[in-house]
């Protein structure tokens, strides 16, 4: 099984970025994690602060084999209709992750504009999420009328 997990802009400063809301760990710390966590699932990791390199890494998944996408499109979560429109275009299933619990911080990131075309949404679960997510997507997978 193959899974792409993309990260948007910012969270590559993990571990140093607002650890006291994003944790101590970097990005590399939990792409590894995940990789041990998940040793039978090939993993392939993007970073980008660009919107359209999210996109391009999006749209990938339509040509290369992938059978679902975690996405922690970070700032762009909040209003990038770019985003939304070109999960809405993939054929594999996305879940939406984040670090913090977007719905206790500021009113402009309570709202999601990729959630409406994603299967679920984990919020506040830290470097777990990621973990969650993974474990979402094989249910998806596994049990495709849920
Ligand atoms: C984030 C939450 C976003 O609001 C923020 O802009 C991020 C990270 C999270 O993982 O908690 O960069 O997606």
């Amino acid at each position: 099984m193959k899974i792409l997990v993309i990260n948007g802009p910012n969270l590559n400063l993990l571990g140093t970025r607002e650890p006291q809301i994003y944790g101590v760990q970097t990005l590399n710390d939990v792409e590894k994690e995940l990789t041990g966590s998940f040793p039978d699932i090939l993993f392939t990791f993007f970073q980008s602060n660009h919107e359209g390199a999210i996109i391009d890494a999006l749209q990938g998944t339509l040509t290369a084999q992938c059978d679902g996408v975690v996405l922690n499109a970070a700032a762009l979560t909040h209003y990038s209709y770019a985003i939304r429109d070109a999960v809405a275009a993939l054929r594999v299933p996305v879940i939406e992750v984040h670090l913090s619990n977007i719905h206790l911080r500021e009113e402009f990131r309570r709202h999601s504009v990729i959630a409406e075309v994603c299967k679920a949404q984990v919020s506040g679960f830290g470097s777990e999420g990621y973990k969650l997510a993974v474990d979402m997507l094989l249910h998806k997978l596994t049990t495709p009328n849920t």
